[in-house]
C-alpha cells in the first residue's frame, strides 16, 4: 500500500457534497486500500462560505469563489456537485483544460454540453467520470460504458425519476389523484417545491439522453429525447390498467429502429408481471437488453445525498487511477448514429374513448383506424347509459399515424371525447 496523496477540490457542498465529505472521511481507511491513496479534500467552494457547515472541512477552508479551487496546480482532481449550467460547465472546462480528472453528478450539463466535456477531456490528458449523474447510487454509466464494453445494447426501459415514481405508485396502491399523491410527496421530501423539473419529465428526459448516448456511442441530448410528464396521468387511466393487468410508470426508453435512436420519455402501461412494475415509491430501476447478455436489471435508491455519494466516491477512485496512468480518455461516443423525430417512432397505445352508444359506432371508430393503419390488438366496451366507454390497444405503430388517428376521431360527432392516449409497452 503506498502512501500517496490525491489532493480533491470540491465544487459544491449540497445535499450530496456534504455526504460525500461524510462519506470520504468514514471510509478513508477502504479507500485507500482499494486506490492505493489517501485523499484530502483541500478545498470547498460554495455560494455561502461564511455558512456553518457540519462537515468534516476542508484544508485549506470553504470558499466563495470556485475557480481558484479549479486554477490551484496542488489540486490533482476536481469533484463537481453543484448542478446548474453555468458556473458549472465553464469551470469543468478549465479543471479539464489543466489535464485534471473531473468527476461530476450533474446530469443537465451532461447532457446538453457532454461533448465539448470530452473532448476537453481527451484532448488535454484528463478524464471525465459521471456515474452520480444517473440513477444516483445504482452502478448505471460503468455498467454500460465498461462491463458491456462487448455487447450492443438493443433497448433498455427505465424508471430513472423517484418523484413521479413515488407520484403513480401512490395513485396505483392508493386510489389518489394527482394532486393528492403529489402532496403527499412534498410533505416527505421526495418532491421540491417546485416539481416541475420532474413532473414534466425533464429529468428524466436527461437521464434517458445520458443513457441512450452510452448504449448507442452517440451523442444524444436531453432535447433529443420526446418528453411527456405524467400532470394528465388520471385515476381513471391508473384503474383501466390495473384492470387489463398493467401499471403506469414514467418510463425512460430507447431503442433502435433499423440502426436509428429513438429515446422517449413518458408515461406508459407496463404488464404487471414485467420486473419494472414491481419498482414502487421513489426506487429507480433500469432494464437493459442485448442479444448476447439477455436482460439485465440495475435497481436501486436513485436519489438522495448518500447513495450519490457513494458513485461519486467509486468515480474519485477510477479518477485516481488514471492519474497515474497514461491511458488516453476515450469519448463514448464514436459511432454516428441519427436521431429519429417522434413522428416516426413506433409504440403500441392504450386509447379511452367516450362515444355515444349507438349501433355502428365501433365500425366506425375501428375504420380510422384502419384508414391510417394502425391495428387494433383489442377492444372493450361498456356501457355508462347514454353513451359507452370505449378502450383499445393497439399493436405497435407508427406515432405519426396513431397521432392522425386520433385527429379524425376527434373530428367525428359520434366521439364525445377522446379521454386519454397512452404508450403500452408490452414488448419487455
Ligand atoms: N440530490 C440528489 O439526490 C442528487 C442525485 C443525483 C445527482 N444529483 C446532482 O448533484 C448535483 C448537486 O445536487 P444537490 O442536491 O447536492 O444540490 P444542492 O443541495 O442545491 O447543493 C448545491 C451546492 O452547490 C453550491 N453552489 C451552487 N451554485 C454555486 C455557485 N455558483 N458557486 C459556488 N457554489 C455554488 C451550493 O452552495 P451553498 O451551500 O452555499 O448554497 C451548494 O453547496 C446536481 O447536479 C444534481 O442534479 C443530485
Amino acid at each position: 500500500v503506498t502512501d500517496r496523496m490525491v489532493r480533491v477540490g470540491l465544487l459544491g457542498c449540497g445535499v450530496v457534497g456534504s455526504s460525500v465529505l461524510r462519506l470520504l472521511e468514514a471510509h478513508a481507511e477502504d479507500l485507500l486500500r482499494r486506490a492505493g491513496s489517501r485523499f484530502e479534500v483541500a478545498r470547498v467552494a460554495v455560494r455561502d462560505p461564511q455558512r456553518p457547515r457540519d462537515v468534516p472541512q476542508p484544508t485549506r477552508g470553504f470558499t466563495g469563489d470556485p475557480s481558484v479551487l479549479v486554477g490551484d496546480p496542488e489540486i490533482d482532481v476536481v469533484i463537481e456537485t453543484m448542478g446548474g449550467i453555468e458556473p458549472a460547465r465553464s469551470l469543468l472546462l478549465d479543471a479539464l483544460g489543466a489535464g485534471k480528472p473531473v468527476v461530476t453528478a450533474n446530469k443537465e450539463l451532461l447532457a446538453s454540453h457532454g461533448a465539448e466535456l470530452f473532448r476537453s477531456a481527451g484532448e488535454h490528458g484528463g478524464s471525465l467520470h459521471f456515474e452520480a449523474a444517473v440513477g444516483g447510487g445504482i452502478p448505471l454509466i460503468r455498467p454500460l460504458t465498461e462491463s458491456l464494453a462487448a455487447e450492443r445494447v438493443s433497448r433498455f426501459l427505465g424508471i430513472v425519476n423517484g418523484t413521479t415514481n413515488y407520484v403513480l405508485t401512490r395513485m396505483t396502491e392508493d386510489g389518489m389523484s394527482f394532486g393528492d399523491a403529489l402532496e403527499d410527496a412534498q410533505r416527505l421530501g421526495y418532491a421540491e417545491r417546485d416539481p416541475a423539473d420532474d413532473l414534466e419529465g425533464y429529468d428524466a428526459a436527461a437521464k434517458c439522453a445520458i443513457l441512450a448516448s452510452l448504449a448507442f456511442n452517440t451523442e444524444v441530448r436531453a432535447s433529443d429525447v420526446y418528453r411527456e410528464g405524467i400532470a394528465r396521468v388520471s385515476p381513471e387511466d391508473v384503474a383501466f390498467a390495473d384492470r387489463l393487468g398493467y401499471v403506469v410508470k414514467l418510463l425512460a426508453v430507447a431503442e433502435l429502429e433499423d440502426g436509428d435512436i429513438a429515446a422517449r420519455v413518458h408515461p406508459a402501461m407496463i404488464s404487471r408481471e414485467h420486473p419494472l412494475a414491481a419498482v414502487r415509491d421513489s426506487f429507480n430501476a433500469v432494464f437493459v437488453h442485448g442479444p448476447s447478455v439477455g436482460e439485465l436489471m440495475f435497481y436501486g435508491r436513485g436519489a438522495g445525498g448518500e447513495p450519490t455519494a457513494v458513485a461519486v466516491l467509486g468515480d474519485l477512485v477510477a479518477a485516481s487511477r488514471s492519474l497515474d496512468r497514461a491511458t488516453a480518455f476515450r469519448s463514448p461516443w464514436y459511432a454516428d448514429r441519427r436521431i429519429r423525430p417522434m413522428e416516426a417512432m413506433e409504440a403500441q397505445f392504450y386509447l379511452l374513448l367516450d362515444v355515444v352508444d349507438r349501433p355502428g359506432v365501433l365500425a366506425k371508430i375501428a375504420g380510422a383506424f384502419g384508414d391510417n393503419k394502425v391495428s387494433i390488438k383489442s377492444v372493450w366496451q361498456e356501457g355508462t347509459g347514454e353513451d359507452a366507454l370505449i378502450v383499445l390497444i393497439t399493436h405497435r405503430a407508427n406515432e405519426g399515424a396513431l397521432q392522425q388517428t386520433v385527429r379524425d376521431l376527434r373530428a367525428f360527432d359520434v366521439v364525445l371525447e377522446v379521454r386519454s392516449v397512452m404508450r403500452v409497452e408490452d414488448k419487455g
